[in-house]
């Protein structure tokens, strides 16, 4: 599909400050300057589908906003959507709708696991899986990904030994920050070794959908010769920028799980109907597909303009080239900051709100990760804003360029 099509609705600018965004409303508080720009938590500032926008309208047209339940409807949109974009056929009575993808992940490790059991994360990693496990008194278990080649891989042989004890893994598939969209094989293996480890696995797809053209993304449960151990979370959230709406779904093909982790919601009285979020998630999966590829085609274009930006001009940033996500996970280690400086660099010097790479564990030292769900003149800005502020320091610090 060529650019010039798509690009005239993500080339848009839309003003959020003043919107209780927490993206732009809340820069003073996370980065002490309320100027910077924000490319930071994962929403993106383009418009949701017109036609999730116009399902929206109607039903707030009909002024009773009432305990609402889930309908049959809501179901089949998720089922028609993961059969006809990942060839994954679930059944109906698998699905447990609930407030959100991080919630799903403590209420499942509440659910089935015990206080002081080790469960297993792959730093860098999106940063509440750690406390997902730490804040429920698990014992956390690393395994980090290993970098080879500019690209993260999983370390199979490491997390065989890690997991000898280990009762459940939590797995990012895509991988954000890193941005990998794992492969078959790389999949397979992962079942196999959980499956004679008898480990459960929580596999967190919530950017499932959001996967450049030249990549596949491939439900791990889907692989599995027995999906019983897998729990999948998925959500229309990310894909379709809905995310302050709060609705995604477990997927649990086992029957005991199935009933624990609802009797973990039902003993908090969380119900995740309203009448807003229904209406967004069903519109998005029945009529959002088109948005989705044009979306995806924008942003592999902001992506290689990105890689091209920076080899050009800023080869001492390396792009870790994502598979999938809107999230570029950037190797700022030849700068030669340490990661007080790099946030200071960023935030101050070129004016530049993004997540520093400690957020996400150790490993990610040395790294930030940028959002570029944007207008992709921001991002072009942002970059020259980068290369400014690294000229002026070269230049104080009588460095010649
Ligand atoms: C891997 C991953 N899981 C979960 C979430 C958040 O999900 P939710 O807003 O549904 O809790 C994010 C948001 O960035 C994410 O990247």
């Amino acid at each position: 599909m060529g650019e010039s099509c798509v690009s005239i609705q993500f080339d848009r600018d839309i003003q959020r400050a003043g919107t209780s965004s927490t993206k732009f409303d809340e820069r003073l508080g996370i980065f002490g300057n309320a100027n910077v720009m924000p490319l930071w938590v994962a929403d993106m500032d383009f418009a949701a589908p017109a036609e999730v926008t116009h399902a929206l309208i109607e039903r707030a047209t009909h002024p009773i906003y009432g305990y609402t339940l889930f309908p049959d409807s809501l179901y089949e949109s998720l089922i028609d959507w993961l059969k006809l974009r990942h060839h994954w056929q679930v059944e109906r009575e698998w699905i447990i709708l609930s407030p959100g993808v991080v919630p799903s992940l403590t209420a499942t490790i509440m659910a089935l696991t015990q206080p002081g059991e080790q469960i297993i994360v792959q730093p860098p990693v999106y940063f509440p899986f750690f406390s997902a496990v730490t804040k429920t008194d698990r014992q956390l278990m690393l395994n980090p990904l290993r970098l080879v080649n500019e690209r993260y891989t999983i370390d199979f042989d490491q997390l065989e030994q890690v997991g000898e004890n280990a009762r459940m893994l939590l797995f990012c598939s895509p991988h954000n920050p890193v941005g990998r969209v794992w492969s078959k094989s790389e999949l397979e293996q992962l079942t196999e070794m959980a499956s004679k480890n008898n480990w459960v696995i929580i596999s967190d797809e919530i950017h499932a959908d959001l996967v450049y053209p030249e990549n596949q993304h491939h439900p791990l449960a889907s692989l599995a010769e027995n999906p019983e151990n897998i729990i999948t979370t998925i959500a229309p959230s990310k894909t379709f920028n809905i995310p302050g709406l709060h609705l995604s779904a477990l997927i649990v093909p086992n029957k005991i799980h199935r009933a624990a982790i609802t009797h973990f919601f039902d003993m908090i009285h969380v119900s995740a109907a309203n009448p807003f979020s229904i209406v967004a998630f069903e519109t998005a999966y029945r009529e959002g597909a088109k948005w989705l590829d044009e979306l995806m085609v924008y942003l592999k274009n902001t992506r290689d303009h990105v890689s091209a930006y920076l080899s050009e001009h800023l080869p001492c940033i390396q792009l870790i080239k994502p598979e999938g996500t809107y999230l570029l996970w950037l190797d700022c280690r030849a700068l030669n900051m340490n990661d007080n400086q790099l946030k200071h660099f960023f935030v101050h010097e070129a004016e530049i709100g993004l997540s520093p790479g400690v957020l996400f564990g150790k490993k990610g030292s040395g790294f930030m990760r940028m959002n570029i769900g944007t207008p992709r003149h921001n991002i072009m800005a942002a970059l020259e804003n980068i290369r400014k502020a690294y000229n002026r320091i070269k230049i104080r610090s009588g460095k010649i360029l």
